[in-house]
């Protein structure tokens, strides 16, 4: 990765346009600024990270359960969760140009942009309003969430009692959330609409540090355990000052971005504030009855909370490589096997003697298992491959002349193009057996 941050940067959102990975929103009117579209190969990896997560925290786990809950709630919810007064930026305005920032963005009092002299910051909310209903009025307000958590919170004792859940155990969900971001940017890193997968883990009042100290490890483990580099991941513990107002403490997953360090995720240890405020704010206690002490106890949380599009754009920096030099230069998306968009191109060796027919035969076999594939006949078989590197295809299944004698394939692994020869009939079956080990 010799290119300059900013370059690379640039090359990543040109490859996400041009090979179907993201589009910017609305781009025959201009675009929406800040807001992005996923193509035929991105909705793909973003699915592919979203089910990854789920993997780890749900079905493979005997404690963690999950809800999808819808992204508008009463009103109240902002206000017992401390939304409605907190959920605030600092925001300063150029006099000059008009520009806005946020001031914690900004160092001294002059515009970046023209030099121009900023206001004093005034408290700026991030959560989108919008009505319910006909009548446009204060009573019809409602907020788009701008966290998924507070699904969770409301539903705590639905799904405890529902799925007979005990401590510790966790509700997990993935979701939508939109935030009026000030200073929205670096491509899907900072944008006003976003996904989250967030997990609520409840624990007895007393195990919280234990187990905030194991989801610390657990959710940085999960990014390493899909491929990223080790030394582009770390752990940031938050200072004091930076604390949310429920948190007794949190760390940031961090990814060494082309723009810097930054945050993946933060893991909180949320204490019993939610639980607790939604209780006094509804009137209908959230606490659970503790049958060896013969106590109401509130359980403290631990919440990991990330972002699929953030992880999706650090998978995608991360699998960018290129090899070689000039006209012999591949660009290779080396994402894991359980990301990658398409995990297997059919593709005959050249467009005769019967090679495009047994390549769509196994293409018809692989769609028949449900896995991901592609099926390719233009152009040369180098061609074939550069343009399947570049989607981070891990599995290329050429039919040749061998073919016609033996029936036999050459299986092309992506990262190394080590070359080797399957039946024709068992590319299903060697390509599902590699795809569980890179599971595993
Ligand atoms: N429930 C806690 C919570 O929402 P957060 O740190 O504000 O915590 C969690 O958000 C994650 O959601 C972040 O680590 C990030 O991955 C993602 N996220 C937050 N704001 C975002 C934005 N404007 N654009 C994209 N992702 C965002």
């Amino acid at each position: 990765m010799a290119e300059k941050a900013a370059d690379l940067m640039t090359t990543i959102v040109s490859l996400c346009k041009r090979r179907g990975f993201i589009f910017q929103s609305s781009e025959i009117y201009g675009g929406l600024n800040s807001c992005w579209d996923y193509g035929p190969l991105g909705v793909e990896l973003k699915r592919n990270v979203k089910e990854a997560w789920w993997k780890s925290m749900v079905w493979g786990r005997r404690d963690i359960v999950g809800i999808d809950a819808s992204i508008l709630m009463h009103p109240t919810v902002w206000e017992a969760s401390g939304h409605l007064k907190g959920f605030t930026d600092p925001l300063v305005d150029c006099k000059k140009c008009k520009t806005r920032f946020r001031a914690d963005h900004v160092t001294g009092s002059t515009c970046p942009e023209c030099g121009g002299e900023l206001t004093q910051p005034r408290n700026f909310n991030l959560m989108f309003k919008t009505f319910m209903g006909p009548v446009e009025d204060d009573s019809a307000v409602v907020y788009m969430r701008p966290e998924t958590a507070q699904g969770i919170f409301v539903n705590f004792l639905n799904v405890q009692q529902a799925a007979r859940m005990k401590l510790p155990f966790g509700i997990a969900q993935i979701g939508k959330s939109f935030r009026n971001e000030i200073t929205p940017g670096n491509f899907t890193y900072r944008t006003r609409e976003f996904e989250q997968m967030e997990m609520e883990f409840f624990v007895p009042p007393g195990d919280d540090e234990k187990w905030y100290a194991y989801w610390r490890e657990e959710r940085l483990g999960w990014y390493a355990g899909l491929g990223i580099r080790k030394e582009n991941l770390r752990l940031r513990d938050h200072e004091k000052s930076e604390l949310a107002h429920y948190a007794k403490a949190c760390v940031d997953v961090e990814y060494n971005f082309p723009f810097g360090w930054s945050e993946l995720e933060g893991i909180a240890n949320r204490t019993d504030f939610d639980l607790k405020q939604h209780s006094q704010h509804s009137g209908k206690s959230l606490a659970l009855f503790d049958e060896d002490t013969k106590e109401h106890v509130f359980p403290f949380v631990i919440e990991p909370a990330a972002g699929a599009d953030r992880a999706t754009l650090a998978f995608l920096v991360d699998a960018y490589d290129v090899e070689g030099e000039g006209k012999d230069a591949r660009t290779v998306l080396r994402f894991h096997p359980a990301l990658a968009p398409i995990k297997v191109a059919a593709l005959p060796l050249v467009k005769r003697e019967g090679m495009p027919e047994i390549a769509e035969k196994i293409y018809n076999d692989l769609l028949g298992n449900s896995i991901s594939s592609f099926f390719d006949v233009n152009s040369s078989i180098g061609r074939r491959y550069a343009r399947q590197d570049e989607a981070g295809t891990p599995f290329c299944a050429t039919v040749d002349s061998q073919t016609l004698q033996d029936n036999t394939v050459t299986i092309r692994e992506r990262d190394t193009r080590q070359q080797y020869r399957v039946s024709a009939d068992k590319v299903v079956e060697a390509v599902t057996e590699k795809l569980k080990g890179a599971n595993r």
